[in-house]
Order: structure tokens, then sequence, then C-alpha cells
């Protein structure tokens, strides 16, 4: 990767907010929260990581090439988030999947079962209704076939699937849909300080639990190298759950305090990581009938005969060198 430039699998570092591309889709995509701040350096001064989130997400599909008028893209627990509405006006196909029609903790906030009828309802920006369908959908049980997407995304939404086994379960859905070549950009909890993974739908992942999560056994391969490294810059900015729970029952718009990006709440601290994951030209079908026999059980016979090879080949090669 060019010196300089942000990778797309990092933690969310404050700055980032400095990086001309990103600072530049933030104010794209969030031009209502421009407008309403009016501040002319925005997002300097806003630094929000779920800001980071989405323009992390569209900077990697820029720059790994999913923007194309033929490209077929997934949201899985997608609410009703800005990158659904942006990505209409850059790519041919958005499917926004969430439990729309579910009764629960986040049908007010994020997943309103109005999403399904009248999505616009939800964004004052410009936006391609032509080209979304918002489906209700379980992400342990994505209802599409194999290799059908050119690309995937999910933000902010793998950490309240469940437990761990279960966000594992949606982590193997999307790499099922997403076609050979796909790109998935998935943004999660990274746990920066704690023992614990947490609580079934409310997981924080460690390094070597988000490489298990992400990358055990699947073919996909991140698409720049993973840094999960963080400056005391941005740790020292760590804002309590409580204060940003004050700050949403307030219903003000917008955080009391920023950056806003580091939280802490008894031992834990945590932030967001982006990954961006290219699947390898393999399809579904010959990951499914593979897996279960990788690593390849190797009989006793043949482990013998194996062991004898090197010198059979040393033998033949002084016999040749004779001759
Ligand atoms: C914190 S919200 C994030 C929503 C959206 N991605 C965003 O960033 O604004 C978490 C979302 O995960 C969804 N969710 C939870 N469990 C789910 C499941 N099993 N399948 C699909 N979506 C689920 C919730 O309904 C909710 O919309």
């Amino acid at each position: 990767m060019p010196e300089g430039r942000l990778g797309h699998c990092k933690l969310c570092e404050l700055a980032d907010f400095s990086d001309p591309e990103l600072r530049e889709l933030i104010r794209e995509v969030y031009v209502s929260d421009l407008e309403h701040f009016g501040d002319p350096g925005f997002p300097s001064g806003r630094e929000y990581r779920k800001y980071w989130e989405v323009a992390m997400t569209l900077r990697a599909f820029r720059s790994l090439g999913v923007l194309r008028e033929d490209a077929r893209i997934l949201g899985v627990g997608s609410g009703r988030e800005a990158t659904i509405y942006w990505l209409t006006r850059h790519a041919g196909e958005v499917v926004a999947t969430d439990l729309y029609e579910t009764e629960d903790d986040w049908s007010e906030s994020d997943s309103s079962r109005d999403m399904l009828t009248d999505p616009g309802r939800y964004w004052d920006g410009d936006w391609n209704p032509e080209r979304l369908t918002v489906r209700h959908m379980d992400a342990l049980a994505l209802d599409f076939e194999d290799d059908s997407f050119d690309a995937i995304f999910s933000s902010s939404s793998i950490e309240h699937f469940g437990d761990f086994p279960d966000v594992r379960r949606s982590v193997e859905e999307m790499f099922r849909v997403l076609r050979p070549g796909g790109i998935l950009a998935l943004a999660t909890e990274f746990r920066l300080e704690g023992d614990r993974i947490g609580y079934p739908g409310l997981l924080r992942f460690d390094e070597p639990e988000l490489r298990a999560l992400l990358l055990d056994g699947l073919w996909w391969d991140p698409a720049t190298p993973m840094d999960l490294s963080i400056s005391d810059e941005t740790v020292a900015s760590a804002v309590e759950m409580s204060e940003a729970i004050a700050d949403q029952e307030s219903g003000r718009r917008g955080w009391s305090r920023y950056p806003h990006l580091v939280l802490r709440h008894e031992e834990f601290l945590w932030t967001s990581v982006h990954v961006a994951l290219v699947k390898s030209g393999l399809t579904a079908v010959e990951w499914r009938r593979r897996m279960p026999d990788l690593p390849p059980k190797v009989p006793v016979t043949e482990r013998l005969a194996r062991r004898a090879y090197p010198a059979v080949a040393w033998g033949r090669r002084k016999l040749g060198r004779r001759s």
C-alpha cells in the first residue's frame, strides 16, 4: 500500500478524519448534517465513528471496483443507514435487508416496518428509488442463491446477531451469497480493553476473535493488511457510555462531545473496526464440498510413502547424474 494511504482493514482513528478522500465522502453522504451543523470544516470537530464506518465502506467499494452500473449490492442488518441511499446513485441494484417486520428494540431507531413500503421517508438527500429493494430477512438465513451479489455491506450490526456462533453463521451466509471475486465491507465493534467478548446481542471482538470470526475456513482475503493498532491520541478521546446514552436520550442531534470514536463502560473500552474482504475465485458450492475434509486426513500408509519420497528422489537424482 503506498505510504500515507489509508488501508481498508483498520481501527477508527482520529487522524483518518484528515484523509481527503474520507472527508469528501463524509461531506457528500452526510450533507444534511453538514448543513445542520453549519461548520465549514465538517467533519472536523464532529468526528463520529458512524461517519467513518459508512465512508470507509463506500471508499472500499470505490477503490475495489464495485461502483458500477451492473453491480448488485446487498446490505445485511442495514436498517435505514446512509450507505443504502448513497449506493443507489452509484450501483445498479441495492438490496437492503433487516428484521423489518419484527417488533423489537431496533424497530423505532433502525429497522422500522415502513422501510418496506416507504424507504424515502428516512432520507432527505438524493437517491434513486428504482434501484432499491427492501426485504425483511434474518441475517442467519439469507434468502438468496449462492454467489449472487457483487458486494455486501454490514455496519454496526453483526455484534447484535446473537452469540459468537450466530454471528459466525451470518458471516458464512454472507460468504455463500457473495460471488467469486466479490467484496464484503464490514464494520463492527473492536474491544481495546476488557477480557470478555460481551453478551449475546452485544458482542465486542478482539483481534483473535475477529480473525476466527471472519477468516477461519473462509476463502476470502483482506483487501489490505489488517492494521489493528490505535494511537494514544484516539484512545485518550474516549467517551463514557453513560454520557453517550444521556446524549441520545436528550433527543438533540449530534453528540455533546467530539471526537466520538472510542467508548468506555466498566472494564471495556472499544471502537469501530472496518474490514474489506475479497472472495477467492472459487464458488460457494466448491467451498461446501471441500471444507469438511480440509485439512486433508492422510492415511498412515500414505504418510510413510511420503516420508520415503525425499530419499527416493535423492537416489533418482544420483542415478541420473551417473548415466
Ligand atoms: C445498531 S443497528 C444498525 C443498523 C444499520 N446497520 C446502521 O448502521 O444504521 C443493528 C441492526 O441489526 C439488526 N438485526 C439484529 N439482528 C438481526 C438479524 N438476526 N438479522 C438481520 N438484522 C438484524 C437490527 O434490526 C438493527 O437494524
